[in-house]
Order: structure tokens, then sequence, then C-alpha cells
């Protein structure tokens, strides 16, 4: 189940939080992962953390080269990344953090694993998906939250 054997993942904002997260459980699907943050410390810190198939680069996604840089680094280290224009899936996951309907926060790996399912084959016919990893708190306040009980 959401096997990434043999892909190239890049994970942008990937130095700590949601996105370390998510580095961390692409690594333990097999994938190979290149974490991406303008905080060059932690990231550094977070891909050694990770071993051999974690690299960290440098880069600001808000730079259009930036962008170039990173896949070629992408590929230069680990030979693939799955560009082209056709079949691209893409998907979007939407964590909360409030007081949820299930009283509670969520945890960094419940959302991490979201995105590590929509990046595996497990998810191939999924695109265009808005997923929400929140605990509820889209599908509206419940009594308790409401009454204040
Ligand atoms: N943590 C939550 O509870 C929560 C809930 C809902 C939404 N989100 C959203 O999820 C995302 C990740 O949240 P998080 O808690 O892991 O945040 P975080 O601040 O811990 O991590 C975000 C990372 O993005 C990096 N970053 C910022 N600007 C960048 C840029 N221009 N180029 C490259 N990297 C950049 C930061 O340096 C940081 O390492 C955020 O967009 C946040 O708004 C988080």
């Amino acid at each position: 189940m959401n096997d990434l054997t043999g892909k190239t993942v890049i994970i942008t904002g990937g130095a700590r939080g949601l996105g370390a997260e998510a580095a961390r459980l692409a690594v333990a699907a097999g994938g190979s992962v290149v974490i991406t943050d303008v905080l060059a410390d932690d990231g550094k810190a977070t891909a050694a953390e990770l071993g051999d198939r974690a690299r960290f680069v440098r880069h600001d996604v808000t730079s259009e080269q930036d962008w170039r840089r990173v896949v070629d680094f992408a590929v230069a280290e680990f030979g693939a990344v799955e560009l082209g224009t056709e079949r691209i899936r893409v998907n979007s996951v939407h964590p909360g953090m409030t007081y949820t309907p299930m009283g509670r926060v969520g945890e960094a790996p419940e959302i991490a694993t979201a995105v590590v399912y929509l990046l595996s084959d497990d998810a191939s016919y999924v695109t265009g998906a808005e997923l929400a990893v929140d605990g509820g708190w889209t599908t509206g306040p419940t009594v308790t939250y409401v009454m204040g009980q």
C-alpha cells in the first residue's frame, strides 16, 4: 500500500513541519526525496536524518529559475523525475488545525500519510481532488461546539 518505490518526489517547504513529515513518510514508503526550502540548516538536518534516499537543496518556490535548478538536481541525484504533459495527476491536501468535531487537532503523520497516498499509484485514478484532512472541520460544527458544552 502507498508504495513509492522507484519514484522521485520533490517536497517544497520540507525542512520542517508538515513538509518534513511528508518527506519522512515518502522515504518510508520507498521513495527518493528531494527536500527543498529556504531554511538551509533545517533542510540539511532533515535530509541527513532520512538517509541515502533524501537530499536537500536550497530553493525559493517563488523563483522560476530556482525551479529549473531543483528539477536538474533531482534528475542528477536520483535519475528521474516524472515530468510531462499527459497523465499528470494534480491533487491537494487541506489540513485542519483548530478544534474539530473529532475533539482534537491532527497529528503531522495523519496529514503526511494522505500526501503519500496521493503520490502513490494507489491513487492512480485520483486527480483534481481536494482532500480535507481536518477531523471533520469542514463538515460543520458539532452540537457540542455550537452549544458550548
Ligand atoms: N500546521 C498546521 O496545523 C496547518 C494547518 C492548515 C494548513 N497548514 C499549511 O500547511 C503548510 C505547512 O504548514 P507547517 O505547519 O508545516 O508550516 P511550517 O512553517 O512549519 O513549514 C513551512 C515551510 O515552508 C518553508 N517556506 C516558506 N516560504 C518558502 C519559499 N518561498 N520557498 C521554499 N520554502 C518556503 C518554510 O521555511 C518552512 O520550512 C503551510 O502552508 C500552512 O499554512 C498548516
